[in-house]
């Protein structure tokens, strides 16, 4: 398998990093949608930490996948114009989700006054100040943003799973190998 994507295929790069963002994305609407279920304890504020420290390597993550995206080619996609053009539209929309998801979680903790931590290694700058009000609409467009993410999910993975078995095309086995 070749490190750069060719006209016909994806390279290593591109398959790994479509499969960590996929698990970590996955991850952290799981993690997000059950910590915040929790009542306040030592445990919900565990994982909010977790929650945090794993968003912002998905945001730096992105920035390095739209980089190689950008200066890669990309395989053609030979199927019927509409097609092509739902496609492409929910691959672009899913780099807006996977930059305004850690973008409006970091905006949250500014307006907590909590600046986030990455692991421990270094402390990110705050945002905004401190305000409960702006705190509580970037929850909101937070919360929103994880709904439309999953709904993103669920008609990638549908229309995958539809050349798979009714197409019988090599379009999913593509992102494997
Ligand atoms: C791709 C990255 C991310 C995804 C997919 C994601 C997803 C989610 C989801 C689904 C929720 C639950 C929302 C609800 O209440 O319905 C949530 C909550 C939360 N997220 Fe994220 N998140 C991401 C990144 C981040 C980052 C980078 C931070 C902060 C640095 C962050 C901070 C928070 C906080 C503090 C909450 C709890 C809000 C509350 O208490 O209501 N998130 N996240």
């Amino acid at each position: 398998m070749k490190i750069k994507n060719t006209t016909q295929r994806y390279g290593l790069i591109a398959i790994l990093l479509h499969w960590l963002m996929a698990i970590l994305l996955i991850g952290l609407l799981i993690l997000g949608l059950y910590m915040t279920s929790l009542p306040i304890s030592h445990e919900k504020l565990k994982l909010y930490g977790w929650h945090k420290e794993y968003g912002l390597l998905a945001l730096f993550l992105v920035i390095f996948r739209l980089a190689w995206r950008l200066t890669n080619l990309v395989p053609v996609l030979t199927l019927p114009l509409w097609e092509i053009i739902a496609a492409r539209t929910v691959h672009w929309l899913f780099y807006v989700f996977m930059f305004a998801m850690p973008i409006t979680g970091w905006l949250l903790t500014s307006a907590a006054g909590l600046p986030p931590s990455f692991f421990g290694l270094f402390v990110l700058p705050v945002l905004v100040s401190q305000n409960d009000q702006l705190m509580k609409l970037f929850q909101e467009i937070h919360s929103y943003l994880g709904y439309g993410l999953i709904a993103l999910i669920c008609m990638h993975v549908s229309a995958a799973l539809k050349h798979y078995f009714i197409n019988k095309d090599d379009i999913l086995q593509r992102i494997f190998s």
